[in-house]
């Protein structure tokens, strides 16, 4: 999400400092900084002094946060009272990018307003990150691009790469998203920075359907072999941290109030189609 939000801010004409920890930026000026260091964090925002801090740097491996409790801690909730202290001092609005893995997901299309109750320690300690934010609290959801980031692909990628390259791949059937598109994301995440948006807003995708569903519109969309989908359930998947089941988020708010409205999955996916080359898959 963070290297879509540089590329698109800084085609926008802002000045963009982009925060890594270990894959140096493709787009803005590169400044390397630890959640691990708090002090640091203060030190380098008080020498930028940015207009703006948009928070997205997370420990955002869930398992690894289950196992790695105390390092999810470190990261997620103490790194980032560092940051939003490091932005009230430094008189930057604070956007802190937050999660739909804050809810159980036994309801799902959650609004601002419902109450969290997280079953991962990765929601846990995201949603602890969440008190710190004075300025936008943006939770988001299934994040997915055209190109590879962090040195990881994001679902949409892994599966067009698995499905062209004649892979079967199995898909659960059971829990449900509003998987976004980090170019709509990025766009909803800079017009609330820009207008000083305050409080909690659903950042994601429009529609709410199953993984499932989400990977049969990619397979018609990019024309991949819909045969090589193979239906699963989530009890079969032995995730090692527990997942919501349906962690959809409802993005009516952001649809009411932002100019950069939720993008419905057809009309993302055909975004996505636009911004990826046949011969460019991560
Ligand atoms: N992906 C999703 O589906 C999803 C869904 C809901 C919410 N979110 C939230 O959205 C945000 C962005 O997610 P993402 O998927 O784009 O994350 P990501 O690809 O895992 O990127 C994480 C970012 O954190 C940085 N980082 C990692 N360790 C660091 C450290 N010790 N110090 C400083 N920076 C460090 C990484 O920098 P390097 O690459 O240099 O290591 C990277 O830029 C996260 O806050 C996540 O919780 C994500």
């Amino acid at each position: 999400m963070g290297s879509k939000l540089a590329q698109i801010a800084l085609a926008r004409g802002h000045e963009v400092f982009s925060g890594y920890a270990h894959n140096e930026p493709e787009f803005g000026r590169g400044v390397k900084f630890d959640l691990l260091d708090p002090a640091g964090i203060l030190d380098l925002v008080d020498r930028m002094r940015p207009d703006v801090v948009v928070h997205s740097a997370a420990l955002t491996d869930v398992d690894r946060c289950e196992r790695e409790r105390e390092l999810a801690y470190k990261m997620n909730v103490e790194g980032t009272r560092a940051t939003a202290m490091a932005a009230e001092k430094a008189g930057s609005f604070l956007v802190y990018i937050s999660t739909d893995y804050v809810f159980d997901g036994l309801a799902g299309m959650y609004r601002e307003d419902d109450s969290p109750r997280p079953v991962s320690y990765y929601g846990y300690s995201k949603l602890l990150g969440e008190q710190f934010c004075r300025g936008c609290i943006a939770r988001t959801c299934v994040i997915y691009g055209s190109h590879p980031a962090s040195g990881k692909v994001n679902f949409a990628l892994w599966l067009i790469n698995s499905l062209r390259s004649g892979k079967e791949v199995r898909v659960v059937t059971d829990q449900f998203i509003t998987p976004t598109l980090n170019t709509n994301l990025a766009g909803m995440v800079l017009e609330a920075a820009d207008r000083r948006l305050c409080g909690v807003y659903n950042l994601a995708g429009a529609t709410r359907l199953s993984r499932y569903d989400f990977a049969m519109e990619l397979a018609k969309a990019f024309d991949l072999d819909r045969a090589l989908l193979r239906r699963s359930r989530m009890e079969d998947m032995k995730w090692p941290a527990r997942r919501p089941k349906d962690s959809s988020l409802d993005a009516s708010k952001a649809t009411r109030m932002l100019a950069c409205k939720p993008l419905a999955i057809k009309e993302a996916i055909k975004h996505l189609v636009d911004e990826m080359p046949e011969t460019e898959v991560g």
